[in-house]
């Protein structure tokens, strides 16, 4: 095998984010450094519980958690629709005996990128599941931490799909606009996994069986976190269910083969009332500028929903029923 990509997961707690970290959780082909908490579905007070609480479930307390911003760069912080008054539905954890490190998100970004950058330490692929405060933060204050990011892979954005916080914008990227145009306009190698690739996944109430019966310890609370993703909206997404988000991150991480993407140059909306956090993609080079990104446009949705039953599975053989 070879040696495990050092990864780091930005994100938002938030049941998806949960269900793309338990996944990463028993990947070793991931070496994840740490996990980075942004005000994104709830505030940042809870999706950093929430990152603690799922780290202990899965097992993960090994793995450090720097807490990050805790407001947008610029706009009024909004939160997620369906995710609960938790941000993890219905299911209840234990209180966290795990802490957040002393240091935050931007210290523990600029360390490990920083050190990367310098040639002391591997470069690190960022996996971003909520929006981008922290990175673009990072990046702002210190700029020459982009030398040692081998990549971005993120959930956010939609591009020939309507947005679904608002006509024309995805949940990340509306949450924070300006920190999005920061990180896409900055030049580095990105990976997007935008609404036109994660609404081609959705968790069926058959799916949650299967999970539940395959995931060991964890079972109950994968279905349970599962099954409140349900929508419940066929007419919109054409079944029931929900569409699994920011686990196609960590499946794009583990299983590039099951996607297809095309190279495109991305630009935020950052002013418009109307269209704020909308992603327009110049696909055929009309802006003149480079390209930024590769955004997924297919992916095997049977081939993702296996590699999950697959990972959950992984938490039976951990033991304990
Ligand atoms: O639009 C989907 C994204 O918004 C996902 O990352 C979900 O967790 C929410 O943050
Ligand atoms: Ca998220």
């Amino acid at each position: 095998m070879t040696r495990p990509t050092p990864v780091i997961y930005d994100c938002d707690p938030g049941i998806d984010d949960a269900i793309a970290l338990l996944g990463a959780f028993v990947s070793p082909e991931l070496d994840i450094r740490a996990i980075t908490p942004v005000c994104g579905n709830q505030p940042l007070d809870r999706t950093l519980r929430n990152a603690l609480q799922i780290c202990e479930l899965g097992g993960r307390d090994d793995i450090p958690v720097h807490a990050g911003c805790h407001r947008p760069l610029c706009r009024e912080p909004i939160h997620g629709q369906f995710h609960g008054a938790t941000g993890l539905g219905n299911t209840v954890l234990p209180a966290p005996r795990k802490q957040a490190e002393a240091t935050g998100a931007i210290a523990c970004l600029a360390d490990h990128l920083g050190r990367a950058a310098r040639g002391e330490g591997d470069r690190i692929t960022l996996c971003c599941l909520g929006p981008l405060t922290n990175i673009a933060m990072a990046l702002r204050m210190y700029p020459e931490i982009a030398g040692g990011i081998e990549r971005i892979v993120m959930m956010g954005g939609a591009f020939r799909e309507p947005g679904n916080r608002t006509l024309t914008s995805e949940f990340n990227m509306l949450a924070d606009p300006h920190a999005a145009q920061i990180v896409f306009a900055a030049g580095l190698p990105m990976t997007v996994l935008g609404l036109d690739a994660t609404h081609q996944v959705m968790l069926r109430p058959e799916h949650v069986t299967q999970f539940a019966q395959s995931s060991g310890r964890i079972a109950r609370t994968v279905a349970e976190l599962m099954a409140f993703w349900d929508r419940n909206d066929a007419a919109r997404y054409g079944s029931r269910g929900g569409p699994l988000h920011d686990p196609l991150v960590t499946a794009w991480m583990l299983r590039p083969d099951l996607f297809e993407s095309r190279p495109a140059r991305v630009f935020v909306e950052t002013e418009s009332p109307l269209c704020l956090g909308q992603t327009v993609a110049d696909w055929y080079g009309k802006t003149g500028g480079a390209q930024n990104a590769r955004i997924v446009t297919r992916v095997d949705a049977a081939g993702v929903i296996d590699l999950y039953v697959g990972l959950m599975s992984r938490y039976r053989e951990r033991g304990a029923a």
